[in-house]
């Protein structure tokens, strides 16, 4: 589900009207409902109900402090990429001893601070790093609990750019190297606990088929692991994809998920009952990394038409939101679902290129799209945008970054404040 629709012609996100809200506010801004996020999170738990398990959102996705807040006061751990982030999860309140650390490139200060604050396992990419965490551990006179991540080499099916279960993609040891280097590691590195085994496919995946015969092929080495190495935990990874057209056009939000089976895309039902079964007797934890199936389909950015250009070729729509406040169709052609915060009053679509104010002709949120007519001041919603939105965002041509709101029932409380100019400066010299 999420929390955006239509009543009496006017988009909400759960009981907030959100065009008086953004006039409140100003543009672009960021609204994310809080029911959805926790709806999604407690999903996916239930899907997983019955087998020793914790959900390690991906705080990656969406790290702001309310968001993780949230998601902290309901039991999840967290998947993290970096000290700050560690920093993030620890200031809304998470607990360091349910994070797992992943990326190719940790660094000291990095690897010394996640030791100090009890992390729960190092998520290790090369048997190099393996190393060099036994090495800082055994100069604090620590013992580094860690999880080698396994490049399975299987196709996610997925952008080329959120790929990263290929033998070519950076990610990982291969698939055949693992089980010599938890030997090897377990003679010669003292300083290391190897508590577990770790992968990721990819990011967006609409099909269960990759997650399947990634959890396939990987299950004979995960026993071996147990039984060799007493490890204790399975981390397989986050991926789980989103719907992007959110189908608020035919009215109702969740219609997708009332399609049968075969015909609608990945839902969590069916990755839980797929993956379940095939999980639930290896005597071990799963652990499992959801970043966008959490935030995404939860927050919208709202942006407003400042023009009209009509071009010899084509309608512009200009916006005041740019590729550097939502990047994703820019860098990953990514779609995001562009609707009217107020309906119009004639069903007429348009064909137009949305576009933001930035200096690069890669800045466009669609090309060519049909639309429901929309004028200069009126305000339209990128829907699907609590993923990688926000996240991702930059000061590119020195916008200042735009204002988050929470919303939760009626309320509307502003996580994080837009961006001042002086901000834009602060600690240039
Ligand atoms: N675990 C690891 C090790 C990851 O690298 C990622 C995402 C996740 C979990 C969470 O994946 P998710 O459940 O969100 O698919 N910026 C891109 C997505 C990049 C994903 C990077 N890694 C986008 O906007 O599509």
């Amino acid at each position: 589900m999420h929390g955006f629709s239509y009543k009496n012609g006017s988009l909400y996100c759960e009981d907030v009207d959100l065009a008086p809200l953004a006039a409140e506010h100003g543009t672009p801004l960021y609204v994310y409902s809080a029911g959805t996020i926790l709806d999604h999170y407690t999903r996916l738990d239930a899907a997983l109900g019955s087998i020793d398990h914790e959900v390690a959102y991906a705080v990656k996705a969406n790290s702001n402090l309310s968001v993780l807040r949230l998601l902290a006061n309901h039991g999840a751990g967290f998947d993290i990429v970096s000290g700050g982030e560690l920093f993030r999860v620890i200031k809304a309140g998470g607990d360091p001893a349910h994070c797992t650390f992943a990326g190719v490139g940790k660094t000291r200060e990095e690897i010394v601070y996640a030791l100090e604050q009890g992390i729960y396992s190092f998520n290790v990419e090369s048997e190099e790093e393996l190393h060099y965490l036994n090495e800082v551990a055994g100069e604090l006179g620590m013992i580094a609990p860690a999880a080698v991540r396994v490049n399975p080499n299987v196709d996610a099916k997925t952008h080329k750019y959120i790929s990263t279960g290929k033998s070519e993609n950076k990610f990982g040891v291969d698939f055949g190297a693992i089980a010599d280097l938890y030997e090897r590691a377990s003679k010669d590195l003292k300083h290391i606990k190897l508590r577990g085994l770790q992968m990721h496919i990819g990011s967006q995946l609409t099909s269960i088929a990759p997650f399947i015969e990634a959890v396939e092929k990987v299950i004979p080495l995960v026993t071996e692991l147990k039984a060799r190495h007493g490890i204790e935990f399975w981390s397989i990874g986050g991926g789980i994809g989103i719907i992007y057209p959110t189908a608020l056009a035919s009215g109702t939000a969740d219609w997708w998920e009332n399609q049968p089976e075969d015909e609608r895309p990945l839902t969590i039902e069916r990755y839980g009952k797929e993956l379940v079964p095939r999980l639930k007797d290896l005597g071990l934890k799963i652990l499992l990394e959801p970043g966008r199936y959490i935030v995404g389909n939860a927050g919208v950015l709202i942006t407003k038409c400042l023009y009209e250009k009509k071009g010899s070729a084509k309608t512009f729509k200009i916006v005041d939101a740019g590729m550097n406040d939502l990047i994703r169709p820019a860098l990953y052609e990514g779609h995001h679902e562009i609707v009217p915060l107020v309906q119009p009053a004639s069903d007429e679509l348009i064909k137009v290129d949305v576009v933001g104010p930035i200096c690069e002709s890669g800045d466009f949120f669609c090309q060519d799209r049909p639309l429901p007519e929309f004028q200069p001041g009126d305000y339209i919603a990128l829907m699907s945008a609590g993923a990688y939105g926000f996240a991702m965002a930059s000061n590119y041509n020195s916008r200042p970054l735009p204002e988050e709101i929470l919303v939760e029932g009626a309320t509307a409380t502003i996580v994080r404040k837009r961006q001042t100019l002086e901000d834009l400066i602060e600690g240039e010299l």
